[in-house]
Parts: structure tokens; C-alpha cells; sequence
């Protein structure tokens, strides 16, 4: 079992992984609840078979109540949270009760969200079995759900106590969506650390063969990139909102899709957007742009429209105008704000020392609708693969 510690809101969160260490986790798990009355386990119904031994294991230390949660991205709401926090007390949790959050990153946020909040705030576990979750999501201290107006709207900061994760859990994902899961990696690649490009893109290859070498390298890469920013910007809110790039038109692409298209082709659509304006401004240029193009398309996203009747383009109109990023600094209603680059590894940092620029939204919708593939009428349908349209670049 290898360890990591990983700064969380000012605490060294020591994360925990390795390939076919469950029992040595569910050990670390039993040790941190031995003051526990209960761990309340919150569990994605996908994962099941993952989710039994450590329940099993942990029942043998301490008292387990198990709340199984279906996953997707319309569920990701306050109700939830309420289904979950009401459970937690007809089970008898008290302020020792930790709650441990097994699943992808939908579960680590609602079940983060409901830790941030019993008795304002009690222990909380990740136990992540996507890579999303696994390589970005629990690095962060940030728990929110969505509202009928965004994603994300409605959250607070809650750190965990300990990340453990054997890589074993991941090998039960799709292989397509471990490869969009990634996106988030490729944004780590892009946006922080391109020195790692051909490390991720070794791993990316190496996926199929030597799952357990890939996992463990990208996992140490999502580690890099984030490591030093959560030091010094644990909320993010200044530096650190380098991490939201690709996620303005990609929270809203996943939000209106309502997660018909995941978070990871989201954030990949997200990035070829965000380089496009960012190319458009005057900032990127050309070789930096096709390279967003070359590391993206090693996730092949799927050609698949977005689903029955499209993609409602005035609702994603009105989604950005919602985006949480707003507030960070001045923006007109007709501006979104959004993270630009420089060039791959060098944001633009926006008049109020954030990374942060006001796009106009005609701007950013009309680069949304070249780069996705959108008609300009009513609706936003993908067709092709879009990166056959971006070949030219
Ligand atoms: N800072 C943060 O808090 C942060 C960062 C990034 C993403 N997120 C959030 O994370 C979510 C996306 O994460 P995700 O992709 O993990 O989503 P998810 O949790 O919805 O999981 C995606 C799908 O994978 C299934 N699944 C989970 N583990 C599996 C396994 N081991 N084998 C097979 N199937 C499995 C789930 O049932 C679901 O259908 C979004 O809601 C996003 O907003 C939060």
C-alpha cells in the first residue's frame, strides 16, 4: 500500500492507495472509526461488489449502516443530501459517526456534502472507485450539489479525514469512460503541468495491458498538478481556479445533457472551447491550440448525438449566466466568466489577479456552437465526432 499526504484546508490528509489493498484500507478505516459509534457508508449501487468486502470488513471493528445511492447527475440534489443526513439519524449517528462516501464523484459530493453538515460537520472518508473521483475529485474540499439552475450551486467546504483507494475498483469502469474520465488529466496536462504530457499519454496506452501502471501514474500526476495549489489556495478561489478549465460551457453542456454527456466529455468539449476563445482573443496560438486537439482526441469522445431532441441552446444560454464562477469578479450580464490560457501550462490572469476573464456570452456561444457542433436554432445537436470538424485546425 502506498501512501500520499495531501494538504486539505490546512490539514495533511494522508491518501491511502495501491492495486488489491482493500484489507489494508478497510485496517486504516476501522483504525480512524475506532472512536466512531457508527460508519454510515454511502455507496454507489454500481459498486456493490467492491462496496461489500470493505463493509464486511469494517462490520468486524465498528457498527456499518449502508445507504445505497443510484449515481447520475440529475440525482446530485439537496433532496438527496436529506435522504441521506435522515437516514444517518434513524440510524443513531451522533458527532463520532464517520461517513465514508464510496462511489464516483456524484457520490463523494452528496455524501460530502451530508458529512459538511450533520452536526455541522463530522468525518468523512473517500473511498473513490472512478477516475474522476479517484485522481481529481477528492482532491479538493470543495461539496456541493446541483440546483435547477446550475450545477454546483448549493454546497459548502468540507475536507475528508482520509482518501483510500485501491485502483482494483477502477477496473470495473467502462473503458470509454475511463478514457473521458480523464479529461480531467488532460486538463491537469494542459492547463498546469504539460510537462507530464507524454507521461499521461503513455498511461493512456498502457490502459488496456497494465492497468495497474497507468492508474498508479495518473494518479501521481493528478497529485503534481493539484499538490502546491491546494497548499496555498485550499478553497480555491484565486489560484487554484485554474482547476474550473474547461468547466464553464462544460458544467453547462453536462447540467443541460442532464449528464447524458458525463463530466469528463464535458470538460473535454469544455477545453476545446475554452482554447478556441482563448486562440481568439489573441492569446493562444495555433500550435498550442492543435495541441489541446492531439491530447483531447486520445479520449476519444463518442460521436453519439446528445440524446433524444438535442441540446436546448437557449437553456445553456442561461446556464452560463448562472455559472458559480460568477462573483469572483466584475461581470457584465452578457459576460461569463472563464478560465483562458496563455499557452499549455500559463493562464491569463484577468485584471483582478484571478484567473479568471469576462467572455461575452455571444462569443462563447457562438464558439460553443462551431467547436460542439450546434445548429443555431433551437437546439445543440452533436453529429460526427466533432473532432472531425476540428481536424483543420
Ligand atoms: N471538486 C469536486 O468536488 C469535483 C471535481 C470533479 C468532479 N466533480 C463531480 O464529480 C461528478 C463526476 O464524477 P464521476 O464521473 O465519477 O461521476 P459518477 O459518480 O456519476 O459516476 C459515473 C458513473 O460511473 C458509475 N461507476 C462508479 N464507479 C464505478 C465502477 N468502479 N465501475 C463501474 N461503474 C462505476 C456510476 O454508477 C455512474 O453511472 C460530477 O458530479 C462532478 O461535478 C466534483
Amino acid at each position: 500500500m502506498l501512501r500520499q499526504e495531501v494538504s486539505l484546508d490546512g490539514k495533511d490528509v494522508p491518501y491511502l492507495y495501491g492495486v488489491d489493498v482493500t484489507e489494508e484500507l478497510v485496517g486504516a478505516l476501522a483504525d480512524l472509526a475506532v472512536t466512531a459509534d457508527l460508519v454510515l457508508l454511502v455507496t454507489d449501487r454500481e459498486v456493490t461488489v467492491h462496496a461489500e468486502p470493505v463493509a464486511r470488513g469494517l462490520a468486524k471493528a465498528v457498527r456499518v449502516a449502508v445507504f445505497t445511492v443510484d449515481a447520475g447527475e440529475q440525482r446530485k440534489t439537496l433532496s438527496l443530501v436529506e435522504d441521506i443526513v435522515e437516514f444517518a439519524i434513524r440510524q443513531g449517528a451522533s458527532r463520532s459517526t464517520v461517513v465514508a462516501a464510496m462511489g464516483g464523484g456524484m457520490v463523494g459530493n452528496v455524501a460530502g456534502l451530508a458529512a459538511g453538515l450533520l452536526f455541522r460537520g463530522i468525518r468523512l472518508v473517500h473511498l473513490p472507485t472512478t477516475p474522476i473521483a479517484a485522481f481529481d475529485s477528492v482532491l479538493s474540499v470543495k461539496q456541493a450539489v446541483n440546483l435547477s439552475g446550475g450545477k454546483n450551486l448549493c454546497g459548502t467546504y468540507h475536507a475528508p479525514s482520509l482518501i483510500a483507494c485501491d485502483l482494483r475498483w477502477l477496473t470495473s469502469v467502462p473503458h470509454g469512460q475511463m478514457l473521458t474520465g480523464l479529461a480531467e488529466m488532460a486538463k491537469n496536462v494542459l492547463a498546469v503541468v504539460p510537462t507530464r504530457r507524454h507521461a499521461l499519454e503513455q498511461a493512456l496506452g498502457r490502459l488496456a495491458d497494465e492497468p495497474a501502471a497507468a492508474l498508479l501514474e495518473l494518479l501521481d500526476i493528478g497529485c503534481t498538478a493539484k499538490a502546491p495549489y491546494l497548499r496555498t489556495d485550499p478553497r480555491e478561489r484565486r489560484e487554484a481556479l485554474v482547476f474550473e478549465y474547461g468547466h464553464t460551457t462544460g458544467h453547462a453542456l453536462e447540467f443541460v445533457s442532464q449528464g447524458r454527456i458525463n463530466h469528463g466529455e464535458a470538460i473535454a468539449w469544455g477545453m476545446l472551447v475554452a482554447a478556441e476563445i482563448s486562440h481568439t482573443l489573441g492569446h493562444l496560438d495555433r500550435g498550442d491550440l492543435a495541441l489541446h486537439h492531439q491530447v483531447v482526441g486520445r479520449l476519444r469522445l463518442p460521436p453519439a448525438a446528445a440524446g433524444p431532441g438535442g441540446l436546448d441552446r437557449d437553456r445553456i444560454r442561461a446556464v452560463l449566466a448562472r455559472d458559480n464562477k460568477r462573483g469572483y469578479l466584475p461581470c457584465a450580464p452578457d459576460e461569463v466568466p472563464m478560465v483562458l490560457l496563455e499557452s499549455v501550462g500559463r493562464v491569463v490572469t484577468g485584471d483582478h489577479g484571478c484567473p479568471l476573464v469576462p467572455v461575452p456570452m455571444d462569443l462563447a456561444m457562438s464558439v460553443l456552437d462551431t467547436v460542439v457542433g450546434a445548429a443555431p436554432g433551437a437546439t445543440l445537436v452533436r453529429a460526427g465526432s466533432g473532432l472531425e470538424r476540428l481536424g483543420t485546425v
